[in-house]
């Protein structure tokens, strides 16, 4: 959604009301593996639709495995009953670690029991994640496994036949990564037909509540895992994966964690309440609750729901050791700007060797912000930001999507320093919606909200330049013109005259404005509806323009637009286009350009739009209607046609739209506070 270099966030006041989270990484990479790897269909409902399950669902697909998809988050999965339809595949995860870890053991196995041969890669930074005490335990257990380039990480082979030597306990490390325990135990159940199979931990397991979660799913797929304690697992003899038939996938509690700090942040007069995770949760995330609310937020649980309101203000400082908590952890890290004292994380080596270095990346970020941080090993100590201490920053995310949406909480900053998000599309690993979603209960104060304002005469390519340009920021835009073109289409519609002289009419005015006032607008989908009809095409008429032309001139007409075209201002910003949108619409504008363009480049642009859409006009006919609209738009006696004594002139004649674009996002850039 967000294919920008960079996302402005303002700076956020309230948060308040309700959203729902998508579905789980965690559980929905499990799930679809165990599906798959099930006899019989399982529908899996609420699934998160993301990076991470798009690369383990065409994993599954180039196994053999039937996938149906009903719709963005419900997937039909026609399992494989253990059995591998395919003997050779070359599988792509992405920086998936819950796909390449339990795929590179399943895969191991099987291959071991059937014969075959599969190659499992990645993106560069998963060729630096570490693999190799999952591939120990696999050779220890007799299968074949490869590295395809460096020793200890992906890419890697499988191959088989092989004989498995299943009898004696299998050990593997649990203090790297705990997916590499999850991923044998997944794939055990395949081969212990036999006998019983056992894994020890070796080290501490890290992580603790991600390995639960593994078995609870498991229990649902029919095999009971034996745990003593965290150190020995036992999978019975005659272990077979039976489909429960269908699986809700619960929302994600990770990223959970942004809505409750949001809500822990902002003052609100209604709490955030977050659906989809509660305290049923099997997710190990869902503690994230309690370390914010140690931290001073009011958070109330229901099973499958939290609601949350700032409590203490500022929040309290914090010393926890995060090990069960890994991912959520670093929302804290964010938390503690905002805190009385220092606050120490504890247990959080495994950020380490995630998508990127996260303490690394974590120390860098906010230290761009102006905190001051210090940093070991497997611990990050944060101090309070004071109010005049934030820095409006430029925030690098590493293509690590918790990493951006971290970020997006110091938006929150009392200075009210915007925040720049870089790459923010790195959000699409496990959450592609995050930021429209967080604008549901976010706000800003309007004034803080930026408006482009792109002025300018008829066909000058203002709606071009103001589409591009709010494209290429993440902004709305607002096509007045359309606003006005709607009203005359109203009329039009309604029979009420709008020729010259009916326009001296006061009744006529008044009508008009009344028009304008109740318009049934809707704007869905890049389509324009005014009531049941869709007049997108109608609104581009020249009959459409005209018309708005002559009740522009109303001032009934324009008062009652106002309140409408303002409420365009929405997070995160707005590029805005028509004729007096610097004078009278945004005034506090940010940037206001006045573009135009000879008025026969613009007969001739326009003249080439008609031809395209097979309308025809000759271009001197189109001159002369351009010269009077032009005419009457400057001589009205409200809101006429001028630039803003603020705007920056740009005369696009000879100017290719991309080149327009260039020299606006230079001017936009010099009255950002980011700097180049
Ligand atoms: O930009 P456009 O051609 O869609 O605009 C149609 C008419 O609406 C234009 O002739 C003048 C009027 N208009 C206006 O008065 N104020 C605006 N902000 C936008 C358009």
């Amino acid at each position: 959604m967000y294919d920008l270099p960079f996302l402005d966030l303002p700076p956020l006041r309230r948060a308040g009301g309700t959203v729902r989270l998508p579905g789980s990484k965690s559980i929905s990479n499990r799930v679809l593996l165990l599906a798959a790897l099930s006899a019989g269909r399982t529908v899996v409902r609420d699934l998160l639709d993301s990076d991470d399950t798009r690369v383990m669902l065409q994993a599954l697909q180039a196994l053999g495995c039937t996938l149906q998809r009903l719709d963005s988050t419900t997937v039909v999965v026609s399992g494989l009953g253990g059995r591998l339809p395919v003997r050779q595949a070359a599988l792509f995860l992405g920086n998936a670690g819950t796909a390449m870890r339990p795929l590179t053991a399943v895969l191991a196995l099987l291959a071991a029991r059937e014969g075959g041969a599969f190659e499992l890669r990645g993106v560069a930074r998963m060729h630096e994640r570490p693999i190799g005490d999952l591939v120990e335990a696999l050779r220890q257990l007799g299968a074949g496994v490869a590295y395809l380039g460096q020793e200890g990480n992906p890419p890697l082979r499988v191959h088989g036949p092989a004989a498995l030597k299943l009898a004696a306990p299998i050990r593997v490390r649990g203090d790297v990564s705990s997916q590499f325990l999850t991923a044998l135990l997944l794939a055990l159940p395949l081969v212990a037909q036999a006998q019983p199979i056992t894994v020890e931990v070796a080290g501490e397991l890290i992580s603790k509540p991600y390995v639960e979660m593994t078995l609870k799913l498991l229990a649902r797929f029919g095999v009971a895992v034996q745990r003593d304690g965290w150190q020995r697992f036992t999978i019975p003899a005659g272990a077979r994966y039976v489909t429960p038939g269908e699986v809700h996938v619960e929302g994600d509690a990770s990223a959970a964690s942004y809505f409750i700090a949001a809500a822990a942040l902002a003052a609100s007069d209604q709490p955030v309440t977050i659906e989809g995770v509660g305290l049923a949760s099997i997710q190990g995330d869902v503690a994230f609750a309690d370390a914010a609310r140690a931290m001073g937020a009011t958070v109330e649980g229901e099973a499958n729901r939290l609601h949350v309101r700032r409590g203490a203000w500022p929040l309290r400082a914090l010393e926890l050791d995060c090990n069960a908590i890994p991912d959520a952890a670093m929302t804290l890290a964010m938390l503690a700007l905002y805190a009385d004292g220092p606050s120490t994380l504890r247990g959080i080596g495994s950020w380490r060797v995630k998508e990127t270095d996260r303490i690394a990346a974590m120390a860098a970020e906010l230290r761009r912000l102006g905190a001051t941080v210090e940093e070991g090993a497997d611990w990050l100590r944060v101090h309070p930001l004071p109010a005049d201490g934030w820095r409006a920053a430029a925030l690098r995310t590493y293509d690590d999507h918790r990493m951006a949406m971290c970020g997006s909480l110091a938006a929150f900053n009392p200075a009210r320093q915007p925040v720049r998000i870089l790459d923010p599309k790195c959000v699409a690993k496990t959450f592609p919606d995050y930021f429209e979603t967080l604008w549901q209960v976010v706000e800003a104060d309007p004034a803080d909200i930026p408006v482009i304002c792109i002025d300018g005469p008829s066909a000058s390519g203002k709606g071009t330049l103001a589409a591009a340009l709010a494209r290429r920021l993440g902004y709305h835009v607002l096509d007045s013109g359309a606003l006005y073109r709607l009203v005359g289409l109203a009329a039009m519609r309604a029979g009420v005259p709008t020729d010259a002289a009916a326009l001296q009419d006061e009744a006529v005015q008044a009508r008009l404005g009344e028009l304008a006032r109740t318009l049934p607008v809707r704007f869905a989908d890049g389509r324009i509806w005014l009531g049941q009809e869709d007049v997108t095409a109608a609104l581009r008429s020249e009959e459409a323009g005209a018309a708005a032309s002559r009740v522009s001139a109303v001032p009934a007409v324009r008062t009652a637009l106002l309140a409408l075209q303002r409420a365009f201002r929405r997070l995160p910003g707005l590029v805005a286009d028509g004729r007096d949108m610097g004078t009278v619409v945004f005034p506090d504008a940010a940037l206001k350009v006045f573009l135009t363009a000879s008025a026969r480049a613009r007969a001739e642009r326009r003249h080439e739009q008609l031809r395209a859409r097979n309308e025809h006009a000759s271009i001197e006919s189109l001159l002369a209607e351009l010269e009077a609209r032009d005419a009457r738009d400057r001589a009205r006696s409200v809101a006429p046609l001028v630039a803003a004594e603020d705007a920056l002139a740009l005369d696009n004649t000879h100017q290719s739209v991309d080149e327009s674009v260039a020299t606006v996002l230079g001017w936009w850039a010099q009255r950002r506070p980011f700097g180049a």
